[in-house]
């Protein structure tokens, strides 16, 4: 793995989204969340960080072998869901400043 990740800058990504989500899978189990009150969420934000590395890393895979099918799909489907999420933030900004 350690000659890989040396050889080919999508194996250095992919090695970075691999390390990025250690933190988060250590911090999953209920009594971490517990403890770590609201950082918890500041940390766990990180996923939208590690879902756009993860999509880079298999692009960049499949753009070697001419086939970018599969990776434009799976972009499409982070894009749709941050979109999402961003429309849930505005949504709450404006309830918020209703109250
Ligand atoms: C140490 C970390 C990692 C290394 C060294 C690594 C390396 C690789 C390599 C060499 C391939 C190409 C395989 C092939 O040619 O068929 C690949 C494919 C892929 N990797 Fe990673 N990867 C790592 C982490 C990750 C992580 C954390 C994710 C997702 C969260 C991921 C998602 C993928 C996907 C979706 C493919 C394409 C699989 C396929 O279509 O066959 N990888 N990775």
């Amino acid at each position: 793995m350690l000659k890989d990740i040396g050889k080919r800058p999508f194996i250095r990504v992919g090695f970075a989204v691999f390390v990025l989500l250690i933190p988060l899978a250590v911090t999953s189990p209920k009594a971490m969340v517990r403890k770590l009150g609201r950082r918890w969420q500041t940390l766990h934000r990180t996923i939208y960080l590690i879902a756009a590395l993860a999509i880079l890393h298999f692009w960049w895979m499949k753009a070697g072998k001419h086939d970018l099918e599969l990776p434009k799909i799976y972009g499409a489907i982070v894009i749709a869901l941050l979109g999402w999420r961003v429309i849930a933030w505005m949504r709450q900004c404006a309830a918020r400043q209703r109250a």
